[in-house]
């Protein structure tokens, strides 16, 4: 059950609650996800957005219960992606005296969609202004957050900025504002939301808390998850740092392994960079710690991995030898992250075979496709078993990669 939840007096959260999706696009949503819709209320009545086609009923039900659906005059869509813009159809048939109000770019990609051929719009170029009465909505194009037409909404009136994807997190929950929930933890799902989402486009988002950053904000209100209106300045701040690609000091190590022999040498590798961040807390303890992690690609979500691997300096990614290639969870990790486009890292291939070449090498040539730098020319080796010298030189590999990761991120902080 969703309840409608009132922002300001005449604007209300309309949007539906999603508590059982798991599977996103491959997003992991493990604390499922909300679509945030806005109904404003004035001498004109809006709609900021929809949900998933599947919660069209629920999101009629919503509006209903605030206004007749018949009275509503907007259906403004600041993103064609169908978390968002998924029920449009069917609020354009319940609200028969609605226009879409969107960009052209954004009528564009509906079309692409929907038939729309019987749709009213009006197009708004980006700094145009929709009047509703006491209160306005000014359209702000972000192209590329997330999409060519994504816009954002700014209400000069009552300070509100509907953000659509930007600032989102994924969280069901039955709050909606940031001072109702843990905030580390919502900033940690912001996070994960977006490496996985947004990280690609980076420059767009900078651009973005540019454009924001001159108006008067008391409420951030996304498309996906919290509503922001206590802690805005920490929201913004986590965004400029993860947009300016800022390195964590931090190296993973993330492999898959078929009769433990890679695991033998991811945990050397690991042991390696531990042993290094022992000693630089011991020439300094008060510095920031070295944040090593073990990750296995088949028990850990590609999700987490890149929420991970964002702001790392350093990676070593391994793999057994399977059919004289990758492992397929290993294949899923590179091809992820070279979508994901993530800042330059150090890397380190390595791997065990049986009786040919495979795993490791294919990591090693898909290092500079990532656009990541070697930290060897080779990588390490180890036919079935790992040798005592196979393991020291996983170890000496895990500190050098941890060296990288500690100046890389010591370059940063000048
Ligand atoms: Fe939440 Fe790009 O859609």
């Amino acid at each position: 059950m969703n309840l409608t939840t009132e922002l300001r007096p005449g604007v209300d959260y309309v949007g539906y609650v999603d508590y059982n999706v798991r599977d996103f696009h491959s997003y992991d949503t493990r604390l499922g996800a909300t679509y945030n819709a806005y109904l404003i209320r004035d001498e004109k009545i809006a709609l900021i957005d929809t949900v998933k086609a599947p919660f069209a009923a629920q999101l009629k039900r919503n509006v209903a219960s605030l206004v007749d659906l018949e009275k509503v005059d907007y259906l403004v869509c600041l993103h064609a992606e169908l978390d968002h813009a998924g029920s449009l159809p069917a609020m354009v048939e319940a609200c028969p005296n609605a226009t879409v109000v969107c960009n052209a770019k954004c009528k564009d990609a509906l079309a692409g969609f929907f038939d729309v051929s019987n749709w009213k719009f009006q197009i708004l170029n980006s700094g145009d202004s929709l009047s509703l009465g006491k209160r306005s909505l000014t359209l702000v194009n972000v192209p590329m957050v997330h999409w060519p037409e994504s816009s954002v909404a700014y209400m000069p009136e009552e300070k509100i900025l509907f953000s659509n994807d930007a600032f989102g997190q994924h969280i069901a929950t039955s709050e909606r504002f940031d001072d109702e929930y843990d905030l580390p933890k919502i900033l940690e799902e912001g996070k994960s939301y977006y490496a996985n989402i947004v990280a690609p486009y980076g420059r767009q988002v900078l651009k973005t808390l540019e454009a924001v950053a001159p108006l008067e904000i008391e409420l951030v209100a996304p498309a996906h998850g919290i509503i922001w209106r206590s802690h805005i300045p920490e929201m913004f701040a986590a965004y400029k740092t993860w947009a300016s690609n800022k390195y964590a000091p931090k190296v993973l190590v993330i492999y898959d392994t078929m009769w433990q022999s890679t695991e033998l040498m991811a945990e050397e590798i690991y042991a390696g960079a531990v042993d290094y961040g022992r000693k630089l807390a011991n020439e300094n303890p008060s510095a920031p710690k070295l944040d090593v992690q073990l990750m296995h690609a088949r028990k850990t979500t590609l999700t987490r991995l890149a929420a991970e691997a964002l702001d790392a300096g350093a990676v070593a990614l391994g793999s057994a030898t399977l059919n004289a290639w990758l492992m397929p969870a290993m294949a899923s990790v590179l091809a992820y992250f070279q979508g994901l486009k993530f800042r330059e890292k150090t890397a380190l291939a390595f791997g065990s075979f049986g009786w040919g070449p495979g795993g490791a090498e294919a990591i090693q040539k898909a290092i500079p496709e990532l656009k990541y730098v070697p930290l060897t020319e080779t990588p390490i080796k180890a036919k079935q078993r790992p040798t005592a010298d196979d393991l020291a030189k996983c170890r000496e590999a895990g500190e050098n990669l941890a060296k990288a990761a500690w100046e890389r991120y010591l370059a940063d902080q000048q």
